[in-house]
């Protein structure tokens, strides 16, 4: 329980104990998206502040009138056709205003007692896969193969995070995030509408495996690098599609195959499948085609 006598609960470690942060209780949270909106929502046992403005308008000064113990930033430019054509302003956002704001945060620890943790996302769209070079899943340190300006952008804010100081922040990657949100970004949603999918191998992402990793960067004591953030095995766009028709959320669809898909697909479609043990051992996150009957159970 925190002062306020609410509980802050903990998150059960590999060994069967609980690391967890006791004095973790204001966060502020960066972006109103799809993932920012669900996790103002779901952090409920957290003081959570939102912030409206730009990442770039955080100042040193309003940090410390906040006075946050974790700053989570879901903000970010996320169209990628829109991110090709307004390349400066993708760097700005994606990469220069998060770095920034890191050393900020830093400057902040370096005077003070109390440490800001911050908590990035970046995408699994870093890689152009749907596997590395071995034939395997991607981990969260092989090396970045993006293939367009957004995922440039994000591998980019990753490596000089990481190699400013990688001590004060964690990474995390999901994957073609979806929930029962009607929200046009939502995998799903996206999924309903396009007449014909491919059968590429992927991972995706739901929201509460989200949340449950964001709780566990908020509570570990072993929280911060790379994390890839997947729902556990491996699905394709063709698959989820039919699993929508099923349900009746769409007509059945027709299958196109990838190279015709990179025909037409402007900026290119990448795909990558996941693995991360710590991850795993962390979350235990649920299985794929489980986790999208239930949520598109509750989409119906
Ligand atoms: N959703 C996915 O499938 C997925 C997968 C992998 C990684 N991610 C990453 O997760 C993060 C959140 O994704 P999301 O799906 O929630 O994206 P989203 O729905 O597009 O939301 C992004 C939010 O960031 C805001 N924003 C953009 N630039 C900003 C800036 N300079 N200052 C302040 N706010 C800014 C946007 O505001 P406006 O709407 O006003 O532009 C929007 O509220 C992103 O970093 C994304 O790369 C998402």
């Amino acid at each position: 329980m925190d002062c306020a006598g609410r509980s802050i609960g903990g998150w059960p470690t590999k060994s069967g104990g609980l690391a967890f942060n006791s004095r973790m209780q204001k966060l502020l949270l960066l972006g109103r998206g799809q993932i920012g909106s669900a996790l103002a929502q779901s952090l409920t046992d957290f003081e959570v502040h939102v912030w409206p403005n730009d990442i770039d308008d955080l100042s040193r000064e309003a940090i410390e009138t906040i006075g946050p113990d974790a700053i989570i930033n879901a903000a970010g430019r996320t169209d990628l056709a829109w991110c090709e054509a307004n390349a400066n302003e993708t760097v700005r956002s994606n990469l220069e205003a998060p770095v920034r704001l890191y050393e900020r945060i830093l400057a902040h620890n370096r005077d003070r007692a109390d440490t800001i943790r911050f908590i990035h996302f970046s995408s699994g769209c870093v890689w152009d896969g749907p596997y590395n070079d071995r034939g395997e899943p991607f981990g969260p340190y092989d090396p970045p193969t993006p293939a367009c300006l957004y995922s440039w952008t994000k591998a980019a804010a990753d490596s000089m995070l990481l190699s400013i100081d990688a001590t004060q922040v964690a990474v995390l990657r999901p994957r073609q995030v979806y929930s029962s949100s009607p929200m046009a970004r939502n995998t799903l949603v996206k999924l309903t509408k396009y007449p014909r999918l491919i059968g590429t191998p992927n991972s995706m992402t739901s929201i509460t495996t989200i949340e449950k990793m964001v709780q566990h960067t908020l509570l570990s004591e072993e929280w911060t690098g790379i994390w890839n953030v997947y729902d556990q095995g491996v699905v394709t766009p063709f698959e989820v599609g039919q699993m929508l028709a099923q349900a009746g959320l769409r007509d059945e669809p027709q299958q196109l195959t990838k190279a015709e898909l990179d025909q037409f697909h402007r900026p290119k479609r990448v795909d990558a499948v996941l693995y991360d043990a710590r991850f795993e051992a962390a979350i235990a996150p649920p299985e794929i085609r489980a986790e999208l009957a239930r949520i598109i159970g509750s989409m119906r």
